[in-house]
């Protein structure tokens, strides 16, 4: 795999007005999801229920790639028709969730490291021969009382620049996403300074660890009041901090930055989105990989009857898309 392959894929997930659907809930996390709506979590509803946003129709239209999780990567459409090659089809990049989720760093109480680094470099060929063409590894920062440790974040950084390499060694493009959390009373001062040491220290380990970061995408959070802060940031106050933080920290040459939900309404993940690329232009492109604010509104409606809701709730997904596609243009009219 050549550079200039690698290049053109991270180009092509941030394709002007397009950007990315997260699928990628671990089985555990998509119980969560489904009890919330009142859908068993069996294989076959989580097939069907990846079958129906997979299959909306014009979807390839706002949505530029797919970050699917392992069992997914490997699942059909009920005719018998591999994921990928349907994504293939509608012009969707598959991507795949190759990291093993957080654990508790020891020594480190209230903190994180995200691990998976055993044997992934053989899991990413295999993903590789699947059809994957960019891998996805999730750090997480937790913002509290004396936390984050320097530690914590220079072991995630770490692992993060390890996974990245070995992304570029299979030829996959590596989504790096060093997420600070939004749970706790914390300002948004208080998340922009955290969230600026997170991606110093992740550049710092991409250069120690020669991962080239023109077929590199950062996965960022935005800079946003913690949850339970009394004093919640408006929109511009949130575009205006985020675009800050990122400009001081993030080379010029990334092809671009991806924003995750992270447990915004779906209509503050599309405002921020918008507001910021209204203040552009900016040195990358910016556009959207959201799980949540990209799915909550159709697993409503297809949890509440998964034989009949397959179309309303696709034709759901196709609003979310093109309402996020627009705001990655800066053009959505809220
Ligand atoms: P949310 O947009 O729901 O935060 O999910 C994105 C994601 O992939 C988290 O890793």
């Amino acid at each position: 795999m050549s550079i200039d392959q690698l290049a053109d894929t991270a180009q092509a997930m941030v394709a002007a007005g397009k950007g990315i659907i997260a699928i990628d809930e671990s089985t555990n996390t998509i119980a969560k999801r489904f009890q919330g709506v009142g859908v068993e979590n069996s294989e076959e509803n989580r097939r069907a229920y990846r079958e129906m946003l997979l299959t909306t129709p014009g979807l390839g239209e706002h949505i530029s790639g797919a970050i699917l999780y392992d069992e997914t990567l490997r699942q059909k459409t009920r005719d018998g028709v591999p994921f990928a090659t349907v994504m293939a089809k509608a012009g969707i990049i598959p991507g795949i969730k190759v990291d093993k989720g957080p654990q508790a760093l020891a020594g480190f109480p209230g903190e994180l490291v995200t691990e998976g680094l055993d044997g992934l470099r053989d899991r990413l060929k295999e993903y590789a021969k699947l059809g994957a063409r960019f891998a996805k590894w999730r750090a997480v920062i937790t913002i509290g009382d004396d936390i984050p440790s320097g530690n914590c974040i220079e072991s995630n950084c770490h692992a993060l620049a390890r996974y990245a390499a070995l992304c570029q060694e299979t030829g996959l493009v590596p989504m790096v996403e060093p997420e600070v959390l939004m749970d706790g009373e914390h300002d948004i001062e208080v998340c922009y300074e955290v969230t600026e040491v997170t991606l110093r220290s992740l550049f710092g380990a991409l250069y120690e660890h020669n991962v080239l970061l023109e077929g590199t995408i950062l996965k960022a959070s935005m800079v946003v009041s913690g949850k339970d802060c009394p004093d919640q940031a408006g929109v511009e106050e949130v575009a205006d901090a985020t675009l800050r933080c990122l400009k001081t920290t993030v080379p010029a040459v990334l092809p671009g930055i991806v924003f995750l939900s992270g447990g915004q309404s779906d209509r503050d993940a599309t405002a921020h989105l918008d507001a910021m690329n209204r203040m552009g232009p900016h040195p990358w492109p910016l556009s959207f990989s959201y799980g949540r604010a990209m799915q909550s509104a159709a697993l409503k409606i297809w949890g509440a009857n998964i034989a009949a809701n397959v179309a309303d709730a696709q034709k759901m997904v196709h609003a979310r898309a093109r309402d996020n596609g627009m705001a990655a243009l800066g053009q959505w009219n809220g």
